[in-house]
């Protein structure tokens, strides 16, 4: 990216709002951990859930989505060798999410001071009946708009390379890229109706209330794929750097497409298995998400045989032997490996505590428990943030042309992130069996007790807010490396970008792969076959608004008085 100066500012930029949300967002993780186990209570319990709704948001809305808009940007670049198209469309998108991500965040934060007669307090999932200020969900929508912008500009820049390279295999990070982007296309519509055709209007009072049902569904609809967009940057990175920090080589680059394609397809008619327990959708549409979703593990598996494969090669480059042997031979001292290799480790964990989730009846036992939260903090929370830190350890230098400030402290921030992330996530699986319920600012409840299989619901907490604490210092850690990164003045060594070729190369791959129109179109084909039964039958049931429900023009009514 050095050839290539603002393609470097944009990165820059981009990862700079991502640490800020995540330092805050950590931040605010702490006080929850703290708060909820009755540790140490710095707000008062009604405000835990603007505390929790800026966790929500700051950490998987904007960390991730900027972040990810970060690697994006660098991986379409490096791969395609060509900057994006222009300049100024590449801030117009910055500039856009920036924008919406500012406007959603004051309207949380507003919350917190009762005079100013705003709030958000709706939680990441935002869906009705909880309102928000409509500053919230305008905040959203224009979020939403500059990620799409973004994805043009990187079909743009590829429609650029493509004019000077007819004939030639799509360069792997940037088909990495694109399906990602033909997978959000699709997921963001439901969000897209959602907050433009019934949370907006309805906050602004023009509209009564709107059928919970629906914009669950239609949260839903976005809210599993989401999480693929938040995991697809750190495929890309497990995919197309790791193998060259480990000293190898890709195992092979046509899976990685066949993983990258079947996650463009399955991502999002599966939304429905987060409504198992939703009055108003037929068992049946529910027993065909979890079908799909049983699909899910097989890029996953895929993925885990080709990136442990790889890190292998690489292993036996450097010498290693033996059946096992070879692990010794990896480069365990450096952060940016060990952190991508652990946060690999964790995402095996999340994806059997996943199952659990997605099984249409053991899903009652866990179903709203902090078993939920104890899940994604293994896959978005370890999976995604460890592996973005990681990585980061190796792209910040190269986007700053500055030295990584300390090794050794990346090396014990990556791993005390593992460690806590154990005691907490842990905690929580095992407190989600005793029946623990989630996004509950109270210990304990009059007449209710929790049953633990084994030890005490009390140490459960002490581990819970341990973990918490410890995942705190390590952001903490995490955020003064880079930092003290980007201002060395030692220049950066061994600053080579180039990624080496796949053992089994693009030439191995069939060319129906790259042909993105053919799996968008099934992709959208099956979204329709998922969705358009259900969706019919909840607005047959309840409407679009169910009855006896008014609008309350609350926002508008000053403005209506002054026009009356
Ligand atoms: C929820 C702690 C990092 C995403 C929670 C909860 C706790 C917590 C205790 C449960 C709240 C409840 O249900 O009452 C922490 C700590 C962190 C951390 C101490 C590190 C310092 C992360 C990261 C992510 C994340 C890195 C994602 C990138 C979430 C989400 C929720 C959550 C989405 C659910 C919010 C909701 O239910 O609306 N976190 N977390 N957290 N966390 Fe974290």
């Amino acid at each position: 990216l050095i050839q290539y100066p603002h393609v470097s500012r944009v990165v820059r930029s981009l990862f700079l709002t991502a640490f800020v949300a995540f330092g805050i967002g950590a931040f605010m993780g702490v006080l929850q951990a703290l708060h909820r186990t009755g540790i140490a209570r710095i707000v008062a319990s009604s405000d835990y859930y603007t505390l929790l709704t800026l966790h929500g948001v700051l950490l998987v809305i904007v960390f991730t989505i900027f972040f990810l808009a970060g690697v994006f940007t660098w991986a379409n670049t490096r791969s395609l060798d060509r900057p994006p198209v222009s300049k100024r469309f590449t801030w117009f998108w910055v500039v856009t999410m920036s924008v919406g991500s500012a406007m959603a965040g004051i309207a949380i934060l507003a919350g917190l001071i009762p005079s100013i007669g705003m709030s958000a307090d709706v939680l990441f999932t935002f869906y009705a009946p909880l309102q928000a200020h409509p500053l919230f969900y305008i905040g959203l929508a224009v979020f939403i708009i500059g990620t799409w912008l973004a994805g043009i500009d990187w079909f743009r820049q590829y429609l650029a390379w493509r004019g000077e390279n007819t004939g030639e295999r799509i360069p792997l990070q940037s088909f990495m890229v694109l399906t990602t982007m033909l997978m959000w296309f699709i997921a963001t519509m439901g969000v897209a109706v959602e907050v433009v055709v019934f949370l907006i209007p309805w906050s602004l009072g023009i509209v009564p209330a709107p059928n919970p049902l629906l914009t669950r569904t239609l949260f839903w609809f976005f809210g599993h794929p989401v999480v693929y967009f938040w995991l697809m940057p750190a495929y890309l990175l497990w995919y197309t750097v790791l193998p060259k920090i480990a000293g190898g080589r890709l195992f092979s680059d046509p899976l990685a497409r066949v993983v990258f394609v079947l996650f463009l397809l399955l991502s999002t008619p599966v939304g429905i298995h987060h409504q198992y327990v939703d009055p108003g959708i037929a068992e049946g549409f529910k027993f065909i998400a979890m079908t799909n979703t049983m699909f899910l593990l097989l890029p996953s598996l895929l993925t885990a045989f080709t990136v442990v494969a790889s890190i292998e090669h690489g292993a036996r480059q450097r010498g290693g032997t033996g059946y096992f042997g070879w692990l010794k031979a990896l480069p365990w001292r450096d952060p940016a490996f060990t952190g991508m290799t652990l946060a690999g480790l964790m995402f095996a964990a999340g994806g059997f505590s996943g199952m659990i989730n997605a099984g249409m009846n053991i899903n009652y036992l866990v179903h709203n428990t902090i078993w939920v939260p104890g899940h994604f903090h293994l896959t978005v929370g370890t999976a995604v943030a460890l592996t973005f830190m990681a990585a980061s350890y190796w792209l910040v230098p190269r986007i700053t042309g500055r030295e990584l400030y300390s090794r050794p402290i990346g090396l014990f921030q990556v791993v005390l992130w593992f460690v806590g992330m154990v005691f907490m996530s842990a905690a929580m699986h095992r407190g989600g069996l005793a029946g623990i319920p989630r996004r509950t600012a109270e210990p304990q409840y009059p007449q209710v007790t929790f049953e633990t299989v084994a030890g005490s619901v009390g140490s459960l907490r002490l581990q819970l807010a341990f973990g918490g604490v410890l995942l705190f210092v390590s952001a903490l850690l995490f955020l003064v490396n880079v930092g003290l990164t980007a201002m060395n003045n030692e220049p950066a060594r061994g600053l080579d970008s180039a990624l080496p070729p796949a053992l089994s190369g693009p030439e191995q791959s069939p060319t129906v792969l790259d042909n993105l129109k053919l799996w968008a179109l099934i992709a959208v084909v099956l979204v329709i076959l998922a969705y358009s039964l259900p969706l019919y039958s909840i607005v047959q049931g309840a409407g679009l608004y169910p009855p006896g429900q008014e609008a309350t023009p609350a926002v508008l009514a000053p403005l209506l008085e002054v026009i009356a």
